[in-house]
């Protein structure tokens, strides 16, 4: 029998929007990456950009489920290199290794809230980290 994808076995849609919603807020609160970041761009975003949290958390929900296997594709509003590429979206931002790792920390800190097992878990994480060097490559160039 054909494996359920990653997409199922989250347990579709909602519940993938329920876990993007809970850490999208958790970024925008986190001192490191959100309100009193020290990158100036984070900080200003999640005080100044508010208005642009539910549109990121549908483009975030619809990433996810596409890189998990989902019915539905992801469309980018500043398109990368490839389908799913991210670096256009985020070079303004300057997001550096250290501030990505801090939202992966808190993207794993939403996943434990709902209770999502540790494969399902570990496979979204590293589906994450394969973006790193898309999202960080606003910060290289001005290194
Ligand atoms: C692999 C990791 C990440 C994924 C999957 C992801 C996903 C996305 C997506 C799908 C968008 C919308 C793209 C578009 O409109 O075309 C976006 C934009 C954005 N991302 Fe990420 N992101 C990641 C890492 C990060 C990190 C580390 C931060 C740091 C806080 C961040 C902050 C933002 C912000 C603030 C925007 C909105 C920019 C705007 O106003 O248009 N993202 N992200």
């Amino acid at each position: 029998m054909a494996e359920q994808s990653l997409y199922d076995r989250l347990g579709g849609v909602f519940a993938i929007a329920a876990v993007v919603d809970h850490f999208s807020d958790a970024v925008v609160k986190n001192p490191i990456v959100g309100q009193g970041s020290r990158n100036p761009a984070l900080d200003e975003w999640s005080t100044k950009e508010l208005d642009r949290l539910p549109g990121l958390k549908f483009m975030r929900t619809l990433w996810v489920c596409n890189v998990a296997g989902g019915p539905f594709e992801f469309s980018a509003t500043k398109p990368g290199s490839t389908p799913l590429g991210l670096e256009e979206a985020h070079r303004d931002l300057q997001i550096t290794p250290d501030e990505f790792d801090e939202v992966a920390a808190e993207l794993g800190r939403s996943l434990d809230h709902f209770g999502v097992p540790e494969r399902e878990k570990g496979e979204v994480l590293a589906a994450f980290a394969a973006h790193k060097g898309e999202v960080t490559e606003g910060s290289m160039a001005s290194a």
